[in-house]
C-alpha cells in the first residue's frame, strides 16, 4: 500500500496510482483529524471524494502517530492525550474517537486503537500495554457504527515471544475479519523482528488478511511474504525516491552519484512504468541536480511501481510453486557484493 498519510501519496496522482497498479491507499486517522478535521473529508463524501483516488483505502488509526510525532502525549487508560505537532494544543484519542474519525474518513479497512511501545521496553511494559491494547480492541469494536467498513485487530506482544503468543491468542478470539502484526521495525534489529514476524503470522488465520504494519524494504517484503504476510505499507519507496533513489532488481541505485549524469539507460530496463519508458538515468540525474520537481515525482512512481511488480512476481511463484526458488534468485541479485 502506497503511504497517502495527508490524504495524498506524495507527487503522485490518482490517475497514476491506478496506472502503476495500486489496489489500496494508506491514510492516516492522526493527520488528518488535526488537519483539515475529519468532518471537511466527509463532507467530500469521504477519502475517495475528497482525494479523487476511486480505489479503496485503509486508514491507520492514529496511536502510533501520535507516539511518533505528538508532544507530551500521556497513556492511560481511557487512550491518549496529546500536543498537536501542528499548533501545540490538546488533543485526546481514545478507540472511541479514532473509530468515530475513522468512519467519517470512510476507508474501507480501518485499524482498531492500539498502542504499539517504543523498542526496547521492558517485558513488564510491553505484557501491561498489550492488555490494554486488547481492551481497546474490543472498544474499537463496540464504537463501530458502519457495516461496510472491516476493522482489522493489530496483535502486539514486541519481540517477546511469550507475550507474542498471548496478544495473538486473545486478539485472533475476536475474529475480525483482518489483523495486522503491529510493533515491529520500531528499532529492533531484524534478527528480532523476523522470528516475531513468524510466530505471529503462523499463528493467524489462514483465510483472513495478514498486514505486517510500517515494513517495508524490498527485502522485508520478500522475507515477510515467506512467513505468510500479505499486506504492507512503507513511506520507504516514496521517501527514497525523493531523496534521489531508485530501486532494481540489482539493488538501490543513488542518483545523486556522478556516475549517473551519463548513463543513457532507464532507471530499470525491466520496468514499464512512465519514468522507465521516458527518461534516462542522465535525464533524471541532471533533474534533481537543477532540482526539478519532477524528478521526485519520477522516482516516487518508478519505486512504487518496482515494489507493485515484486509484489506481482512474488504472487506468480507461490502460484507456480517455487516461492523459495524464486526468493532466494531475487535475493542473491538484489545483494550482489553486498552480503
Ligand atoms: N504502524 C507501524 N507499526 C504500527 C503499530 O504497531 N500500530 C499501528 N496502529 N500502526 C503502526
Ligand atoms: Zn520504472
Amino acid at each position: 500500500m502506497p503511504v497517502g498519510t495527508q490524504g495524498t501519496v506524495k507527487g503522485i496522482s490518482p490517475q497514476e496510482l491506478t496506472d502503476i497498479g495500486s489496489q489500496v491507499v494508506l491514510a492516516n486517522t492522526y493527520h488528518l483529524m488535526l488537519r483539515p478535521g475529519e468532518e471537511l473529508v466527509r463532507a467530500h463524501g469521504g477519502l475517495p471524494g475528497f482525494t479523487a483516488y476511486p480505489g479503496p483505502f485503509l486508514t491507520d488509526s492514529g496511536g502510533f502517530q501520535v507516539m511518533s510525532l505528538g508532544h507530551m502525549r500521556q497513556i492511560d487508560e481511557r487512550g491518549v492525550t496529546f500536543r498537536s505537532h501542528l499548533d501545540g494544543s490538546v488533543v485526546e484519542l481514545t478507540p472511541e474517537r479514532s473509530v468515530a474519525v475513522q468512519e467519517a474518513l470512510g476507508a474501507d479497512v480501518i485499524m482498531a486503537f492500539d498502542e504499539c511501545p517504543p523498542y526496547p521496553a521492558t517485558h513488564d511494559y510491553v505484557k501491561r500495554s498489550l492488555e490494554r491494547t486488547l481492551r481497546w480492541l474490543g472498544r474499537s469494536l463496540e464504537a463501530q457504527t458502519r457495516a461496510d467498513q472491516a476493522l482489522f485487530a493489530i496483535v502486539q506482544g514486541g519481540v517477546y515471544s511469550d507475550l507474542r503468543e498471548v496478544s495473538l491468542r486473545e486478539t485472533v478470539a475476536f475474529g475480525t475479519p483482518g489483523f495486522a502484526i503491529g510493533g515491529m521495525a520500531v528499532g529492533e534489529p531484524k534478527e528480532e523482528m523476523y522470528p516475531a514476524v513468524a510466530q505471529t503470522a503462523e499463528g493467524l488465520p489462514e483465510n483472513k488478511p495478514r498486514y505486517l504494519m510500517g515494513v517495508g524494504h524490498p527485502e522485508d517484503l520478500v522475507a515477510s511474504i515467506a512467513l505468510g504476510v500479505d499486506m504492507f505499507d512503507c513511506v520507504y519507496p516514496t521517501r527514497t525516491g525523493r531523496f534521489g533513489y531508485a530501486l532494481t532488481d540489482d539493488g538501490r541505485i543513488n542518483l545523486n552519484n556522478a556516475a549517473s549524469r551519463s548513463q543513457l539507460l532507464p532507471l530499470d530496463s525491466d520496468c514499464d512504468c512512465y519514468a522507465c519508458r521516458h527518461y534516462t538515468r542522465a535525464y533524471l540525474a541532471h533533474l534533481i541536480r537543477a532540482e526539478e520537481m519532477l524528478a521526485p515525482r519520477m522516482l516516487s512512481l518508478h519505486n512504487l511501481r518496482y515494489l507493485h511488480r515484486l509484489v506481482e512476481r512474488a504472487r506468480e511463484a507461490i502460484v507456480q510453486g517455487d516461492y523459495q526458488a524464486w526468493a532466494l534468485a531475487w535475493g542473491e541479485r538484489y545483494f550482489k557484493g553486498k552480503l
